[in-house]
C-alpha cells in the first residue's frame, strides 16, 4: 500500500490537513471540476431575490459564503430552494419590495454578502435594517461603500464612524451620483450599481483599472439598462429598474482552478485538465501571469455559456521563471495573489508583486501571513507594503503552517506543500469550506488517492 499524500486530522471544529510531497506527478484519469463561481453565485442569488418571477441557478457554489447571502436574502422575504449545484429556484420578491427582517443579518465571512447587500438595503425606503459578519468581516473597512452611498443619501451607522460593522441602515430614497472610486473594486462599483437599481436617473460609479464585470453582465441579462464605458472604465445604471427573473448557468470559478494550475506546474510530470472554468476578461490575470511564468496553460474548448466565456484548461509541469507583477492586472487577479506567490516560490528568480495593498484588507492580511507562512517553510519572502518580493528556486521543508482562518490561505498552503521535502502539517484548513468544500477530495485525486 503507497502511503496516502494526503490525510487530515479534525479537532472541534478545526481541520488540519497532513501532506507529504508526492512521489510520482499529480494526475486525474478524466478530469477536474471545480465548484461554481463565488461570485457570480452571489449575484444570482442576489438579482434572483430581487426580480419579478422565478430565477433558476444551475452550478451554484455550494460554499459557506453563498449560504450566507441565500440567508440574508430569505430573511429578507425572497423564496429560495434548498441549496444545490442542479438547480436551486429563487422567486424574487420584486425590485423595492424586500420585507423588513425581524433580527441581524449575518454575512458571516462574505465581504461580497455584506457590501453588495448594503446597496440594496440603503435604497429600501422606510425599512430598518442591521447587518453584521465574523470576526474576519467585522474588521473590514465598510467606508469604501458606506461613504459613497452616503453621498447617494443613505442613512448608515456602524462602528468607527460607521466604517465597521455592525451596521444599522435606515432605507431611503437615493438620489443619483457619479462616483469617481479611489480603488478598483468589484464590490464597490456592484454596490452602487445596485443602489441605483431603484434610484431615479443615472448613477455612475468610475474606477482606476477594470474590476470583474459580473454585475454589469448579470443586470442586463435580468433587463436593466447599463452603460459600460470601457475607455473611463465606467459603468451607469438607469434607475428605477426593472428585473424579471432569469435562468443562469454558473461557471467553475477561475479563483479555485488556480490551486489546480499552479499545482500542475510546480509539481513534476504533472498533466492536469480543468473543466468547464469561467474565462471572463476580467479574471483571467492569474493566466497571463502564470504565462509570463513558463507555465505550460493551453486553453481548450472555448466557449459562451449564458453569456459568460467558458473553457477547459489543461496545465503540464514546466520549469518557471519569475516575473514582475503590477497595475492594472492586480484587479484581474486579485484573489489569485496567494497562489500565485506558491508559484513565485518554485520559479527562477526574484518575482515583484506591488500595487496590491488591497490584500491587507482581504479575509486574513494576505501578505503577512502568505511571507510569514511560508517563510516558515524556507521561502525567502520580504513583504512589500503592497506586495511581495519573492526570491525562488530555495526548496521548502514541511512544517506547521496555519491558514488563519482564510480560505485562500489555506488552500495555497495546501498546494505549497505539494512541492516541499517531508510532511506539511496545514492547520485551519477547515477554512476552504468557504469557497471550495470539495477541495480536500480532489487534492487527494490529483495524487492518487481515490
Ligand atoms: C469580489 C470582488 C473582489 C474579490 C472578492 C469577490 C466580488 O473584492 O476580492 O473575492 O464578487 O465582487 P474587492 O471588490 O474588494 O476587490
Amino acid at each position: 500500500m503507497p502511503v496516502p499524500v494526503v490525510t487530515h486530522k479534525i479537532t472541534e471544529d478545526r481541520q488540519s490537513l497532513l501532506i507529504q510531497k508526492p512521489t510520482s506527478g499529480l494526475y486525474v484519469a478524466s478530469a477536474i471540476r471545480v465548484p461554481g463561481d463565488k461570485s457570480i453565485s452571489h449575484r444570482a442569488l442576489m438579482l434572483g431575490a430581487l426580480a419579478t418571477g422565478e430565477t433558476q441557478i444551475q452550478g451554484l457554489l455550494l460554499g459557506e459564503d453563498p449560504r450566507s447571502t441565500a440567508e440574508c436574502f430569505r430573511a429578507l422575504g425572497a423564496e429560495i430552494s434548498e441549496l444545490n449545484t442542479e438547480l436551486v429556484w429563487v422567486r424574487g420578491i420584486g425590485l423595492g419590495q424586500l420585507l423588513e427582517p425581524n433580527d441581524i443579518l449575518n454575512a458571516g465571512n462574505s465581504g461580497t454578502t455584506m457590501r453588495l447587500m448594503l446597496g440594496i438595503l440603503a435604497s429600501h425606503p422606510g425599512r430598518f435594517f442591521t447587518v453584521t459578519g465574523d470576526s474576519s468581516l467585522r474588521s473590514r473597512p465598510m467606508s469604501r461603500v458606506v461613504k459613497p452611498l452616503q453621498q447617494m443619501g443613505a442613512t448608515i451607522w456602524g462602528r468607527k464612524a460607521n466604517s465597521l460593522a455592525p451596521l444599522a441602515i435606515q432605507g431611503q430614497q437615493l438620489k443619483p451620483i457619479t462616483y469617481n472610486s479611489p480603488i478598483a473594486s468589484a464590490q464597490v462599483k456592484s454596490c452602487i450599481l445596485l443602489a441605483g437599481l431603484m434610484t431615479e436617473g443615472e448613477t455612475t460609479v468610475t474606477e482606476p483599472a477594470l474590476s470583474r464585470d459580473h454585475s454589469e453582465r448579470m443586470l442586463k441579462a435580468f433587463g436593466a439598462e447599463v452603460i459600460v464605458d470601457s475607455q473611463t472604465n465606467s459603468a451607469t445604471i438607469v434607475g428605477p429598474a426593472k428585473l424579471q427573473g432569469q435562468s443562469v448557468i454558473v461557471p467553475g470559478d477561475i479563483s479555485s482552478a488556480a490551486f489546480w494550475l499552479v499545482a500542475g506546474a510546480i509539481v513534476p510530470d504533472s498533466e492536469l485538465l480543468i473543466e468547464n472554468v469561467g474565462v471572463n476578461p476580467t479574471r483571467t490575470g492569474i493566466l497571463e501571469a502564470l504565462g509570463m511564468m513558463g507555465a505550460d496553460i493551453k486553453l481548450e474548448n472555448e466557449r459562451i455559456v449564458a453569456g459568460e466565456p467558458v473553457a477547459d484548461l489543461r496545465v503540464r509541469h514546466s520549469k518557471l521563471k519569475a516575473c514582475q507583477i503590477g497595475g492594472e492586472i492586480i484587479p484581474r487577479l486579485i484573489d489569485e495573489i496567494p497562489i500565485l506567490a506558491v508559484a513565485a516560490v518554485f520559479a527562477e528568480g526574484t518575482t515583484v508583486i506591488r500595487d496590491a495593498a488591497e490584500l491587507r484588507v482581504k479575509e486574513s492580511d494576505r501578505i503577512a501571513v502568505m511571507a510569514n507562512q511560508l517563510n516558515r517553510m524556507g521561502a525567502k519572502i520580504t513583504e512589500l507594503p503592497d506586495g511581495l518580493e519573492i526570491t525562488g528556486g530555495t526548496p521548502l521543508t514541511g512544517t506547521d503552517v496555519d491558514s488563519h482562518t482564510d480560505h485562500r490561505i489555506a488552500m495555497s498552503l495546501a498546494i505549497a506543500a505539494l512541492n516541499a521535502d517531508g510532511t506539511t502539517t496545514v492547520n485551519g484548513a477547515e477554512a476552504a469550506a468557504i469557497s471550495y468544500p470539495d477541495f480536500t477530495t480532489t487534492l487527494q485525486q490529483i495524487c492518487g488517492q481515490d
